[in-house]
């Protein structure tokens, strides 16, 4: 996830659950684009024992597989191509999510990538752009050029973060594909994880925010496939959660302000549920120094209660968001 899902976060949420695996942050490929050196962060100095696949997004083929030559220069399980990213400043240069309008496209780049590609070629996925008039074919694509894993975010782009997941249609590729699928799409609690898999026959789940806001749940989905009642978190352990990413979000340079904003980023999603009506993230949205900040946790994350599974609907409403 971008600007999220850095080296450090990595780090935090290996120590407490890791997943079987990492995806960077994308790497954007254009003419004469160069590797990131934040984002290879988190190849170079991957200390979490978990592999780590880079992700590109772009579409220009000889610059995705002068990008590729680099990134094997270091210790990659393999590329993860963006089919997805709906914000518009990139899907109108035609990359990420842009790309699902036009499968003749994704077809040349499909084939180009997976000769270029000695290891693991995977693909991150909507359902469509506008709608899923494409998924059928797109799906065929991924099946013809032989792709290792796709993950799936059952959305279009036009949906962004909004609205049902289709978990259905997810089930269909599943169906389909030869190659394990992932499901992606509003996974929150571990007995979800389990039954959304069962549910679409998937290979596994990807979890974005719902492990930003409970990085045990990893742990947690393994303690229910093997039979057991996953341990809630209690609200004292997710506050020092919170104050290891206060620790390690800060950038050379960076002002108390800027920490305290770039903490908001992940507050959004740790906040989601931490109570009934929102009040925890209304009263973070206006706090500009640390000392306030902790004051508003301290009112919040201590004494016995433990994160709830599943944020209650009044504070998944998007008025209690803080905006970064
Ligand atoms: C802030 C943010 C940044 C994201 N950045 C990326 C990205 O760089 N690459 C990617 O494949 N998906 C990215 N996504 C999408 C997520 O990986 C995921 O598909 C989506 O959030 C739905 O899954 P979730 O409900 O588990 O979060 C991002 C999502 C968010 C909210």
């Amino acid at each position: 996830m971008q600007d999220v899902t850095d080296l450090a976060f990595m780090g935090l949420v290996a120590r407490r659950s890791p997943p079987d695996f990492f995806v960077t942050e994308y790497f954007r490929v254009y003419a004469g684009s160069r590797l990131d050196p934040e984002i290879l962060r988190s190849i170079t100095e991957n200390d979490t024992g978990r592999p780590v696949f880079a992700q590109l997004i772009g579409e220009s083929i000889p610059e995705c597989c002068r990008i590729i030559g680099e990134l094997y220069r270091y210790a990659i399980a393999g590329i993860d191509l963006n089919l997805g990213c709906p914000a518009p400043r990139v899907y109108r240069k035609q990359v990420g999510g842009g790309l699902l309008r036009e499968p003749e496209v994704v077809d040349r780049l499909l084939g180009s990538l997976r000769e270029a590609i000695p290891t693991r070629f995977t693909v991150k996925m909507r359902l469509g752009f506008e709608d899923t008039r494409h998924f059928e074919t797109l799906i065929g694509l991924m099946a013809k050029h032989c792709v290792d894993q796709v993950t799936i975010h059952g959305r279009t782009v036009r949906d962004r973060y909004q609205g049902p997941v289709q978990y259905g249609l997810i089930g269909e590729a599943v169906a389909r594909l030869p190659c394990p699928v992932l499901v992606n799409g509003d996974v929150i609690s571990p007995m979800q994880a389990v039954r959304v898999q069962q549910q679409t026959g998937a290979a596994g789940v990807m979890i974005g925010r719902g492990a930003v806001r409970n990085p045990w749940i990893f742990g947690q989905i393994r303690q229910v496939l093997g039979g057991d009642i996953p341990k809630p978190v209690p609200l004292s352990e997710v506050y020092t959660y919170i104050r290891e990413l206060y620790g390690v979000i800060a950038r050379p340079g960076s002002t108390e302000l800027n920490r305290v904003n770039a903490l908001k980023k992940y507050l959004n999603f740790i906040g989601l549920g931490l109570d009934g009506d929102g009040a925890f993230l209304r009263q973070v949205r206006p706090v500009k120094t640390q000392e306030q900040l902790w004051q508003v946790c301290d009112q919040f994350l201590t004494g016995d209660r433990v994160l709830p599974w599943e944020p209650s609907p009044p504070s998944v409403s998007t008025s209690a968001l803080i905006s970064v």
